[in-house]
């Protein structure tokens, strides 16, 4: 008998889950798919780390380092469209592994989404909350106190160490995370809604920003594009490219969650792939332009500052736009913890459903159609670790996570072409079945290859407990194992 272990689901039993679609609502158009994937996509990364990524690694260059992060993205993001065209349904890799390595597999990217999306939407919880610090202090000259609002721990790269800071919790962190929660529980489609109103704000200041800054670009900003290394792994020359693209990746993390949203979707074969591969499209474009402009209107040198676009669009003198660039980002970072928070459940809810996690779980609201037991658990945790965690070990877990997925959803489309080469599939990757997974998994391993060892640290740790659960729980109350058993 082969190993439960590795039994996998088939599709045409991932059909029919798809298709009785558990009570969750079908009304998410392709439109409304795009937007929930650059509502999660465009944040933290760009109004933050780009500005961090450019004077600390890359300098000007870290519009190559987009380009880069873009690449491994692209590669990830066509093997998610292909995997979301055939299976789709909620639960996005998780599901995408149970069909193509087995229950174990599926388990361990499951637990390991929780970082991409839980631990995610926690970084930039902590990103919104200094984003409103700063803006509170612009428009009212007040300074919110660091005790409530900062993490009462950081680490120390000097000793290697978690050290307290004498703050005591971050409250806006929390009070953020608690707010999407409860918009999230009320219904998707109120929550879309809410999501392409602040997409749309978003993409506007992104835009205002492209406009009015672009007149102001002095092309001696960009000489030199790659400032020599300092003689420090990177710190500036091509191996500060590529560890900008690291700190940068963090960017792009958010398209596939719209493959979390499978079940919600009215045409999901079609729409998906329009969704992932739309929205991922577009924020490439517009980070490597605005990259380009930040680096060509202010020094990259004085970009290591918390609001770097809102520094970027001083030069204009027109002090509104720079009011208008943080508001836009406050709102900006809310829609990608919106999406986050929005995902994660589903992904407790098809893992639940598939007998892994308590059924508790899979509760669907009576009057909303919302999971709402996980979404509520989701928004508690989240809301304690953005509450008491720094933003950079968060990020940095966040990446690793995002990157093992992206890693093994590749490897998943290789061998789903090679079990079942004639399923339908509405979205193919192009030059077929190897060439793009496997420049996935070369491009992401790449870029977890550069990520410091505490965080590979960490994340074994986090599998390891996750093994753990697995081990007392999912093993023993697994629907497959059941029914194959009989
Ligand atoms: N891509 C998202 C951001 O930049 C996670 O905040």
């Amino acid at each position: 008998m082969s190993n439960p272990l590795f039994a996998t689901k088939s599709l045409d039993q991932l059909q029919a889950d798809a298709d009785s679609a558990h009570g969750l609502r079908r009304t998410l158009t392709a439109l409304d798919l795009t937007l929930l994937g650059v509502g999660a996509i465009i944040g933290t990364g760009i109004f933050v780390l780009t500005g961090r990524a450019a004077a600390a690694n890359a300098g000007p260059a870290v519009a190559l380092s987009f380009v880069i992060a873009g690449i491994a993205s692209v590669f990830a993001g066509l093997c998610y469209a292909e995997m979301a065209s055939m299976i789709p349904i909620a639960g996005s890799a998780y599901t995408y592994a149970y069909a193509t390595m087995g229950e174990l597999v599926a388990w361990i990217i499951g637990w390991d989404l929780i970082l991409e999306y839980l631990v995610g939407a926690a970084t930039v919880s902590v990103g919104w909350s200094g984003y409103v610090v700063a803006f509170v202090k612009h428009a009212t000259g007040i300074d919110l106190p660091p005790a409530w609002t900062t993490a009462p721990v950081i680490w120390s790269e000097a000793t290697h160490q978690m050290q307290w800071t004498g703050a005591i919790i971050n409250v806006p962190a929390m009070l953020v995370t608690l707010a999407v929660t409860a918009v999230l529980v009320v219904g998707i489609k109120e929550s879309a809604r809410f999501n392409s109103i602040i997409v749309f704000v978003k993409l506007a200041v992104v835009l205002m920003f492209i406009a009015f800054a672009a007149p102001y670009v002095r092309t001696e900003n960009w000489h030199p594009f790659i400032p020599e290394n300092t003689g420090v792994f990177g710190k500036f020359g091509f191996s500060g490219v590529m560890q900008g693209a690291t700190m940068v990746f963090f960017a792009y993390i958010g398209f596939d969650a719209v493959s979390t949203a499978a079940q919600e979707a009215k045409n999901p074969q079609r729409d998906l792939p329009i969704g992932i591969l739309g929205s991922l499209a577009v924020c490439t474009v517009l980070y490597i332009v605005v990259s380009l402009i930040l680096t060509g209107v202010v020094s990259y040198t004085k970009l290591s500052v918390p609001h770097p676009i809102a520094v970027g669009i001083a030069v204009t003198g027109k002090r509104w736009l720079e009011t208008v660039v943080e508001i836009g980002a406050v709102a900006g970072l809310s829609s990608v913890m919106l999406v986050m928070l929005l995902g994660q459940p589903r992904i407790f809810f098809s893992m639940a459903h598939d007998g892994l996690f308590s059924p508790v779980a899979a509760r669907i609201h009576p009057r909303f159609g919302t999971p709402y037991v996980t979404t509520i658990i989701t928004g508690v945790v989240c809301a304690v670790a953005g509450g008491l965690l720094p933003i950079d070990i968060l990020g940095e877990l966040t990446s690793i996570g995002t990157l093992f997925a992206f890693v093994l959803v590749s490897v998943g489309v290789m061998i789903l072409r090679l079990k079942r080469p004639d399923a339908p599939r509405a979205f193919k990757v192009p030059g077929g079945p190897y060439l793009v997974p496997i420049g996935g998994v070369v491009t992401s391993g790449a870029l977890m290859y550069t990520a410091t060892t505490h965080t590979l640290i960490r994340l074994f740790v986090w599998m390891a407990i996750g093994l753990v659960i697995y081990a007392a729980y999912g093993r023993k109350h697994s629907k497959l194992r059941a029914s194959n058993a009989r």
